[in-house]
């Protein structure tokens, strides 16, 4: 059995973290808040502890996970070789949506980073998360605590959900600010590379560091695994997924017309779509996962939609793609993954008259 433990999340109750960190500290697994998703937290220096996160999630162990950590220090025990970018990112960004990768240290264990000889490190920015690590004593290796191939929970609910008798703790704060896993920036080369966009921007990244990279792999035409994680089908949700691009007016007529042809094979079609384009569909499930003049919101509410759209049991979602600047490149990461790439430009598909 599962046990629920609802916490403040401004002003997480002392005893309430105690007991969820007692967990931790006799080698099991808790899952809990952060800013971006939930988490499911292991000592990140006990590898049988850290085994049952990959077991509970059904993850590939040569997939490693993010160690988090509770004040910026703490790097220094974990890596070694810091380039000159890691202090004005961690001054900048920390606490907060941002993952670096730097060399490892002996202290942190294979079984964490997927037999690499580097080591991924956040410090969140949630009271929850935050209070926990330093009550446990230790730094805290976790992934999101969704079943492997499920979008990531960003709501207790969703946690239950996916790992119920699975793990024996909830820290229940809430739902998720930020929505999106936190970016991944690689440190270790001469330039900095950005393996998995998130919450905090490569504009952002880029007025701090001046050159930073973006992995190819990134690219849907030269899709190369780089990050060990990208090559897993994150973020899928059972319906298929068919991600319309392109001017708004088109993406709209598109939407609509891909929607009816989906119902006239008989199919159950879920329409993804705006505050700004809500009224114009007439056909399917429609849902508006935020607006898209603060796609913060978008990037808010994608994994909870996409989740709805699952429990409604429709078999096909068609989204409308947004700008890729700002949060918007990585709310068009997760979509592009869960679409596995079924991508429709609207101006074509309008032109070939389909
Ligand atoms: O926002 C987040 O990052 C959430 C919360 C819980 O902190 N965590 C999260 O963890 O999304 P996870 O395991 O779902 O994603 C971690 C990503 C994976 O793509 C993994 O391959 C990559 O980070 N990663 C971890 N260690 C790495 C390393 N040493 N080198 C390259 N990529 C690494
Ligand atoms: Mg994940």
């Amino acid at each position: 059995d599962t046990k629920i433990i609802k916490v403040d999340r401004c002003n997480p109750q002392k005893e309430k973290i105690r007991e969820a960190a007692r967990y931790l500290i006799q080698g099991e697994v808790v899952a809990f808040p952060t800013e971006t998703v939930y988490g499911l937290g292991a000592n990140a220096l006990d590898p049988k502890a850290v085994k049952k996160i990959f077991a509970a999630k059904g993850r590939p162990a040569d997939n490693p996970l993010i160690v988090h950590i509770s004040e910026p220090e703490a790097i220094k025990y974990l890596a070694g070789r810091f380039p000159d970018s890691t202090w004005p990112l961690i001054k900048q960004f920390w606490p907060g949506p941002l993952t670096i990768i730097l060399p490892k240290k002996e202290i942190v264990p294979m079984e964490v980073t997927a037999g690499l000889d580097t080591v991924a490190l956040r410090m969140p920015a949630h009271p929850v998360a935050l209070e926990l690590i330093r009550e446990a004593g230790f730094p805290v290796a976790a992934p999101s605590a969704n079943l492997s191939g499920r979008p990531s929970p960003t709501a207790a609910e969703h946690v239950i959900r996916d790992l119920a008798g699975k793990i024996p703790v909830i820290l229940d704060g809430g739902q998720t600010e930020v929505g999106l896993e936190s970016t991944v920036i690689d440190l270790t080369g001469r330039v900095p590379v950005i393996l998995r966009p998130g919450g905090v921007t490569y504009e952002e990244l880029k007025s701090i560091l001046g050159e930073v990279d973006i992995d190819p792999g990134l690219l849907p035409e030269k899709y190369v695994p780089r990050a060990p994680g990208m090559k897993y089908t994150h973020y899928s949700p059972r319906a298929a997924v068919i991600l319309v691009g392109g001017s708004i007016e088109k993406i709209r007529q598109v939407v609509q017309a891909i929607a009816k042809r989906e119902i006239a094979r008989g199919k159950r079609v879920g329409i993804m779509a705006t505050e700004q384009t809500l009224h114009c569909y007439s056909a399917g499930e429609i849902i508006s996962v935020g607006d898209r003049d603060n796609p913060s919101t978008i990037a808010s509410n994608l994994f909870a939609v996409i989740r709805e759209f699952d429990d409604r049991g429709v078999d096909v979602i068609v989204a409308e793609g947004i700008d890729e600047k700002g949060i918007g490149l990585a709310v068009m990461n997760r979509l592009k993954k869960a679409s596995g790439f079924n991508i429709v430009d609207a101006d074509a598909y309008l032109e070939s008259g389909e």
